[in-house]
């Protein structure tokens, strides 16, 4: 049983113990290392200035990296993987500017060629943003840079001139950090350790961390300490953490179980780990289901999607959480298992009220396997305040299929063979409109029924006023996506993204 947490920063060793292994990745490189580059802002995920880039071994020689927030990461969650910070990006070879006096990599020198900063608190975290989109591919267009950095915000530059740097600085040749950083010494290191279970204590603070390596090993963690916080991507816990919302002194954290992770597609059924990451979804799903990589896409921001998972969407249990609508409309799937056994619900019986779930005290979530509609028309609808990074004001997911129809076009004024509709942010769980569906059901498709429609759905919601929107809003919005999804069912191009 190991006691520390073995951790490579910029290259460097470490070995991390007792209660600086509950501090959130931002403050340990701050406070602990005096690597104070990276900043911290909003505490929150939402504004990517604690941007640091994090590898994991990608196969015996390599690692792959790609950027998070580290103010919601746990230093528990890192074991065996590289952190690099902006302090190490650039090495030796890197080109030395008498302006600044320190080396920099083409990032950072394009930031400074286009006027790309002004109080520079936003700064390292654009420039590691920037770093990590370029060890994915080498060159990027206006538009993939904009999408890119949808998670860092600058308050005072603009954004124009950082673009440019990115443009500028990928005409450069660079280094990536795989060629700056030798990967061998690194992988053996975590070789080495990849085995070892993990129980950290601080009796000061009585916090107890366990890291388990497979699932048996968690759900044998979990039977002993059933009250225990389990934590996956962190991008939900990490915010409640350090709001004070989360006060658990045990953690069980699930970055280490290979058997959860990963996402894969047989036969028109995506089946996910509980681990799966939003970015790994969002790669199969571009593949399979473009109405869904349409979601995924605005799914928070590449560092949210990079870390948070699937699981923890769905455990969090939001009203407005934007994988369930489809989840819903698909009947997914949930595998629970617990020491004694394992189970499967059907999603739609998953949720109960408010944050109340179907899963006991001991039991894990496991997998999540969703059978994707291989008939009639699927559309998916978030609306949010701002187009990026942005929690949902409503959603939607509408499937509806016809009698004669061809995938992803129904015949206007044929009957309606089956319905299947789910609404976020209008209640307090994602619902299911059954009544909706009953009535929809052999009726003929036109412009009118769904108006009709529109009247038995608005019975079947009761949404509140919040800062995302007004009741009345909803409820308009829970008709008219009804009349939306028939005119976009009538274009040949009705599944285009
Ligand atoms: C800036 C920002 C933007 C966001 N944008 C969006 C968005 O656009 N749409 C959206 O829907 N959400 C969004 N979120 C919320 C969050 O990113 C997602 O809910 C994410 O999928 C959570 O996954 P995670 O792995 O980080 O969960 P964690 O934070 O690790 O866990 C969440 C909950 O699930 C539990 N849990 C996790 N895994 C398991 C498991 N396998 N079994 C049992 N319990 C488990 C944890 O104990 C915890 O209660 C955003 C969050 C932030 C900070
Ligand atoms: S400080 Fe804002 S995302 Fe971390
Ligand atoms: S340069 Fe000031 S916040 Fe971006």
């Amino acid at each position: 049983m190991r006691d520390f947490i073995l951790l490579y920063i910029n290259g460097l060793r470490y070995e991390i113990k007792g209660v600086e292994v509950f501090l959130t990745l931002s403050d340990y490189l701050r406070q602990s290392l005096g690597l104070r580059g990276t900043k911290i802002v909003c505490s929150e995920g939402d504004c990517g200035s604690c941007s640091v880039l994090v590898g994991k071994p990608d196969g015996d020689a390599r690692l792959s990296y790609q950027f998070i927030d580290s103010c919601i990461q746990f230093v528990f969650q890192l074991d065996g993987k590289h952190v690099v910070t902006v302090e190490g990006l650039a090495d030796s070879d890197s080109t030395y500017c008498s302006d600044v006096g320190t080396r920099l990599n083409e990032v950072q020198q394009a930031m400074i060629d286009c006027h790309g900063s002004q109080c520079g608190f936003c700064t390292p975290g654009f420039v590691v943003a920037m770093t990590g989109l370029l060890q994915e591919r080498r060159s990027l267009s206006t538009k993939q840079w904009r999408a890119g950095l949808t998670g860092n915000l600058c308050r005072c530059t603009g954004y124009s001139p950082i673009i440019e740097a990115g443009l500028k600085a990928q005409e450069s040749p660079t280094k990536t950090l795989n060629e700056m950083y030798d990967a061998t010494e690194i992988l053996a290191a975590f070789r080495e350790t990849q085995r070892d279970s993990i129980s950290i204590r601080d009796d000061i603070e009585q916090l107890q961390v366990f890291c388990p390596t497979s699932l048996d090993e968690s759900l044998q963690l979990l039977g002993r300490h059933p009250d225990a916080k389990i934590v996956a991507g962190a991008t939900d816990v990490g915010v409640q953490f350090n709001k004070g919302l989360c006060e658990a002194r045990i953690w069980i954290d699930l970055n280490r179980v290979t058997e959860i992770e990963g996402v894969f597609v047989h036969s028109n059924t995506i089946d996910a780990g509980a681990r799966a990451t939003w970015a790994e979804i969002q790669t199969i799903a571009s593949q399979v289901e473009p109405e869904f990589e349409k979601i995924v896409s605005a799914f928070g921001s590449p560092q949210i999607r990079h870390a948070g998972t699937l699981g923890g969407n769905i455990i969090n249990a939001s009203p407005v959480a934007d994988s369930l609508p489809l989840l819903l409309v698909c009947h997914a799937q949930l595998t629970i298992s617990s020491v004694n056994r394992t189970r499967t619900v059907d999603i739609n019986r998953f949720y109960h009220g408010y944050k109340k779930f179907d899963l006991n005290s001991g039991e894990l979530l496991t997998r999540i396997t969703i059978p994707l509609p291989e008939t009639g028309l699927l559309r998916l609808y978030k609306i949010s305040r701002r187009l990026d990074l942005d929690i949902s004001s409503f959603t939607a997911a509408i499937w509806l299929n016809t009698e004669g129809s061809s995938k992803g076009v129904l015949r206007n004024a044929s009957k309606i063979a089956d319905a299947k509709i789910a609404y976020g942010a209008v209640g307090t769980t994602v619902l299911r409109l059954s009544k909706t569906e009953e009535f929809l059901r052999d009726k003929l498709l036109s412009e009118e029924t769904m108006i009709a429609a529109g009247d038995i759905a608005v019975a079947e919601i009761s949404p509140i006023s919040d800062v995302r929107g007004g009741d009345e809003y909803r409820y308009n919005l829970a008709r008219n996506v009804l009349v939306k999804y028939y005119h976009q069912s009538q274009s040949r191009s009705s599944i285009a993204v």
